[in-house]
């Protein structure tokens, strides 16, 4: 990016509904038990948004919090992506509907699709914009309201997912500081193997479809747990390689929070020890879009970050798609 502007994180937010589902609760659900989805996923609870709850409404919580940690006024937003696979609605776009409660007024906005990946492509584009110098402040927000389209019934998929959003500021920076690189894959002949089959145009939401359950997450566990250890390893590297760093410059991963097994496994390749991973998995479960900005804002908030550190942000999921992206704090 030679002659291009440094892109940094200026501000951070997080927004988590308050009711809170535990694998104890599942257990009067669907046939499972804490101790199988614990030792299977590490997760333990997970967060649940209430009827009258979309996706806007979390993400515009995460936005203003990120806006108040940069000290920015709405007004000086230039764009706003919103990652989700959960919008409000088909159209207009969720960050359409950010944009006016946030009253956004010189902002651009649109959503983007990449699964779990959706907050690292967010964030990637996002950088581009800042870097090339065509704006300065880009609003980034991964959301998603994934029980809207969990089958409660299903206990293959219902322990996994949870509700949330996370959202951060991109600004100017000197150049070697913030974003030191993105890295994006994708491979659509996995697509089946994790998807929503019904609610497009393809097939649309007709009785016939829903009678069968196609509004729901479909997935192939253990084909996403293999391509999900290879990929998260594999892009982690490449982000690293890009940055010009290896992997003892790491500081921390912050790994997309699907499963304890991969994340873990993510670590090992990495030759990484459990501290320097963070993990929120165990109390929401996996957030798609949402979770590595939740993850992110959280150590934040805890103070957990010195100037200067690396950090390594890492996701795979629908599509399939993946990506990474390293940091310097
Ligand atoms: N409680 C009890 N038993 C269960 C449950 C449950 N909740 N779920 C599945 N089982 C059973 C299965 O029926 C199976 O029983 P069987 O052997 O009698 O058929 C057994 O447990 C083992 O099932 P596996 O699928 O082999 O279990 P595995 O160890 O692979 O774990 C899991 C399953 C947790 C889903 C794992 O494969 C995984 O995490 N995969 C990746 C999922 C993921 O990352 N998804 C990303 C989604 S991203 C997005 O875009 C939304």
């Amino acid at each position: 990016m030679q002659g291009l502007r440094g892109v940094k994180i200026e501000g951070w937010g997080k927004a988590l509904p308050e009711r809170v589902l535990t694998n104890h609760d599942l257990e009067q659900m669907v046939d499972t038990s804490d101790e199988w989805i614990v030792s299977r996923t590490g997760i333990r609870e997970r967060r649940v948004a209430g009827p009258e709850t979309a996706a806007s409404d979390l993400a515009l919580v995460a936005a203003r919090e990120a806006l108040a940690k940069a000290g920015l006024d709405p007004e000086r937003v230039d764009l706003i992506i919103v990652a989700t696979v959960t919008p409000d609605m088909a159209f207009p776009a969720t960050a359409c509907l950010v944009q006016s409660a946030l009253a956004a007024n010189r902002a651009a906005a649109f959503d983007l699709e990449a699964g779990c990946s959706g907050f690292l492509y967010a964030l990637a584009i996002g950088r581009e914009f800042v870097a090339s110098g065509t704006y300065d402040h880009v609003l980034v927000i991964g959301v998603d309201i994934l029980s809207r389209i969990t089958n409660w019934q299903d206990r293959n998929t219902c322990v996994l997912f949870g509700d949330g959003a996370g959202a951060v500021v991109l600004g100017p920076a000197v150049r070697g500081q913030g974003i030191l690189s993105t890295y994006l894959g994708s491979d659509g002949s996995g697509g089946e193997l994790l998807c929503l089959p019904a609610g497009g145009s393809r097939r649309p939401l007709a009785p016939e479809h829903m009678e069968q359950g196609l509004q729901y997450i479909h997935m192939n566990g253990p084909e996403v747990f293999k391509f999900a250890v290879r990929v998260m390893g594999e892009a982690a590297v490449k982000a690293l390689e890009l940055a010009g760093l290896g992997l003892d410059d790491v500081t921390y991963l912050v790994p997309h929070q699907a499963n304890l097994r991969i994340i873990d496994a993510a670590a090992r390749r990495l030759k990484l020890t459990s501290e320097r991973v963070l993990v929120n998995l165990d109390r929401y479960g996996n957030m798609s879009s949402a979770s590595i900005p939740v993850a992110l804002a959280e150590a934040a908030d805890a103070g957990r970050f010195r100037p200067g550190d690396i950090l390594v942000l890492v996701g795979f999921g629908a599509g399939l798609t993946w990506g990474a992206s390293v940091v310097r704090w």
